[in-house]
């Protein structure tokens, strides 16, 4: 496949064509704090520009073959609409191929070549990762671009995904405790407050669980960047795009009008928030009629103090005050607003949740207050849902189509 040097990667975005060509340049090397000190341009660039981004390596594709040992299908490390990652290894200094269990651990995406997500995702990824740097982003390594081939190298996760650690049943997936799951929350809304912030100026477009990474502490990367976009610029409110998301996570009205804002992500954040409080999917057609919807099932709830604890996910049970479950609750409700004015920012859903972190983030016990103890509304059918949500069971991989990011029609 021929490469157009010249495509530009928003040419889908007819708000975002001829703005200002404000360039900032990144300090890569501070990644102690947040937003101030990077940027991103403002202006389209073409793909030359973006794959010389001085932050980005080229790999060949022969250089990766070696790194994984030719892609063997053992170390996958998950899929995604986009393809297979795969676990590497490389010298730190040099780059090149190492022996597994030596030099650094990569993580290597390729790109399926039936795919529909293609070149343009594979694009944005580099042009957004390439220049962004956050201690709640993953690092971006490099690339590699050889004939039909698109592949992107990332730092190694050790923990994988959010969707893993909530979603999977087994000896390796513990449920994550309360206190980690707010620490996991504050991460990923951290990442979130830093593309939105002022100077960054990115929608991220496809917030959920599987693009929810973690390091060994359980700080969470945002990672998988196919989707992101500038914000609108200048006096615009929103900008126009093709209704791209998976479902489930994609707000009402960036659904029905195809305008995306900042508040689209936040809605986005709400629904995680909420997967994270409940351990239920945002879709789950195994469920019970009238519970396959999360958001619609659970609102109701959300804001009724006594009825709370019927959404919250019964593995961390007695771990949360009563008082920290209300609150978190309330957090999500108001990510959740239909309509976005309603909705906080994200500069306000971290402070938010800074105030309910538990301190020294890994107890898996609340600290304070009286403990919840209710029937929540999963007692009765766990059973059958421990099954059902088990990706690795024969049933599951038929009724979990794995959500990845695709057009949403309406
Ligand atoms: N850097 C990484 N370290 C460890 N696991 C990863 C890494 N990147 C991706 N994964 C795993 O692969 C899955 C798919 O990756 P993602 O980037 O979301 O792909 P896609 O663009 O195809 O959706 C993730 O949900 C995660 O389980
Ligand atoms: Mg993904």
């Amino acid at each position: 496949m021929g490469i157009c040097l010249s495509a530009r990667i928003k040419a889908e975005s007819p708000c975002n064509t001829g703005v200002d060509s404000k360039y900032v340049s990144l300090d890569v090397n501070d990644l102690g704090s947040t937003s101030s000190k990077y940027s991103v341009p403002q202006t389209p660039r073409s793909e030359g520009e973006i794959l010389q981004s001085s932050n980005v390596r080229s790999f060949t594709l022969g250089d990766l073959k070696m790194a994984t040992r030719n892609f063997r299908p053992d170390s996958v490390l998950g899929e995604g609409g986009f393809g297979s990652v795969f676990k590497g290894w490389i010298d730190e200094n040099s780059f090149v191929a190492t022996k597994p269990g030596t030099g650094i651990v990569i993580a290597v995406k390729k790109l399926n070549k039936d795919s529909f997500q293609g070149h343009r995702e594979w694009l944005a990824e580099v042009n957004y990762l390439g220049q962004l740097s956050h201690p709640h982003l993953v690092k971006l390594i490099g690339y590699c671009l050889e004939d039909e081939h698109r592949l992107l190298v990332y730092e190694f996760m050790p923990r994988g995904s959010l969707e893993n650690h909530l979603f999977r049943r087994g000896s390796y997936f513990q449920p994550l405790s309360w206190s980690l799951r707010l620490k996991v929350a504050l991460g990923a809304a951290k990442g979130l407050a830093f593309l939105h912030s002022a100077e960054t100026k990115v929608i991220y477009r496809d917030f959920k669980t599987s693009n929810i990474l973690l390091d060994s502490n359980y700080n969470a990367k945002l990672s998988d960047f196919g989707l992101a976009k500038d914000g609108p610029t200048g006096d615009k409110s929103h900008v126009s795009t093709r209704v791209m998301g998976t479902y489930g996570y994609a707000a009402p009205e960036y659904l029905a009008t195809g305008h995306l804002t900042a508040k689209s992500d936040v809605y986005s954040f709400g629904v995680v928030l909420l997967e994270m409080l409940s351990g239920r999917r945002a879709v789950d057609k195994n469920r019970p009629s009238g519970e396959h919807n999360l958001v619609e099932w659970a609102k109701p709830y959300l804001a009724n103090k006594r009825k709370i604890f019927r959404i919250l996910d019964n593995r961390i049970e007695g771990q949360y005050s009563m008082d920290a479950a209300f609150k978190s609750a309330t957090l999500a409700l108001r990510c959740l607003s239909a309509e976005s004015k309603f909705r906080p920012n994200m500069d306000e859903v971290v402070t938010a949740l800074e105030e309910l972190q538990v301190p020294n983030g890994t107890q898996s016990n609340a600290s304070s207050g009286p403990r919840a103890r209710r029937r929540s509304a999963d007692d009765a059918s766990s059973r059958r849902n421990t099954a059902a949500d088990d990706p690795n069971s024969k049933r599951n991989t038929i009724a979990y189509p794995r959500p990845s990011a695709s057009p949403l029609y309406t």
